[in-house]
């Protein structure tokens, strides 16, 4: 990525933004970055470099979600369902996950961005990446323009099941148990629902991402591989999302 050490980021030609109603652009966008093995594969590569070929994508992304002043952007990076895969692939997902916090951090501190992890902290995330996730969240804590959240050993299961069993530890009574409290034990309580997922890879499932918060959301599917989705990609995501009527189990009048 270039730019670093400069106070903006690339902007999009007028062209790219057209047709975007900049007023209802969402809230919280949500991606499932998919398709990177086989992205390497249609090229003769490793697995593995489809993954660093997607920190392009990633922080196109970014971007263009800064550009849109999206409030929340949330990629889901390793799932608690990811430990199945050989061992020399989760080893490189370890120490790409933090070599991303590395390259990027001062330049996404820069930009006014809140870097979080959300998953399970657990023994089986090396200690040296749980170093660089709580340094940088640290370092961006107060940041107020964006919060960039990766998910990293995450699953929505997993999630509700901390989340009630910290209720359940705090003695919570049956009727105590709301959505209201198990929301407020999520790992990020503060933040709001995605209004947008997008899932990238032609691949029409939800692979336990953030299932409590996802109840509502709009689900958009897309046949690029994550290392050839761009800015514009999301765009194009965001401009149907705008055409989708939200009930929320409501009538329209
Ligand atoms: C997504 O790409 C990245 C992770 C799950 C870490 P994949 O590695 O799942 O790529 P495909 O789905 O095998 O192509
Ligand atoms: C979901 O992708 C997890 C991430 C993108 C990190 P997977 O590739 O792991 O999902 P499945 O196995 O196709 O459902
Ligand atoms: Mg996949």
């Amino acid at each position: 990525m270039d730019g670093l050490g400069t106070p903006g980021w690339r902007r999009s030609a007028p062209e790219v933004i057209a047709g975007l109603d900049r007023k209802r652009v969402p809230h919280h966008v949500a991606a499932v970055m998919d398709g990177n093995g086989r992205w390497a594969k249609q090229r003769g590569l490793k697995r593995t470099d489809g993954h660093a070929a997607g920190e392009e994508a990633l922080f196109d992304v970014v971007e263009g979600a800064l550009e849109l002043g999206i409030g929340w952007l949330t990629v889901y990076a390793f799932s608690t369902e990811n430990w199945k895969r050989p061992v020399d692939e989760v080893r490189f997902l370890m120490g790409f996950n933090e070599g991303i916090l590395v390259r990027h951090r001062d330049q996404l501190n820069e930009w006014g961005v809140r870097i979080r992890f959300a998953g399970r902290r657990d023994w089986r995330v090396p200690r040296r990446v749980l170093k660089r996730i709580e340094e940088s969240e640290a370092l961006t804590r107060a940041n107020k323009r964006m919060t960039f959240t990766i998910a990293f050993n995450y699953g929505g299961r997993a999630e509700i099941v901390d989340a009630v069993r910290a209720l359940v530890e705090a003695g919570v009574k049956p009727s105590g148990v709301t959505e209201k409290a198990i929301r407020a034990h999520l790992y990020e309580p503060d933040m709001p629902d995605p209004d947008l997922m997008v899932r990238t890879s032609g691949e029409y499932r939800i692979s336990n991402f953030l299932l409590w918060e996802m109840a509502y959301s709009e689900l958009v599917f897309t046949e690029q591989l994550w290392p050839d989705f761009r800015r514009e990609n999301l765009f194009d995501a965001i401009r149907e999302y705008q055409q989708r009527d939200r009930r929320f189990g409501a009538v329209q009048e």
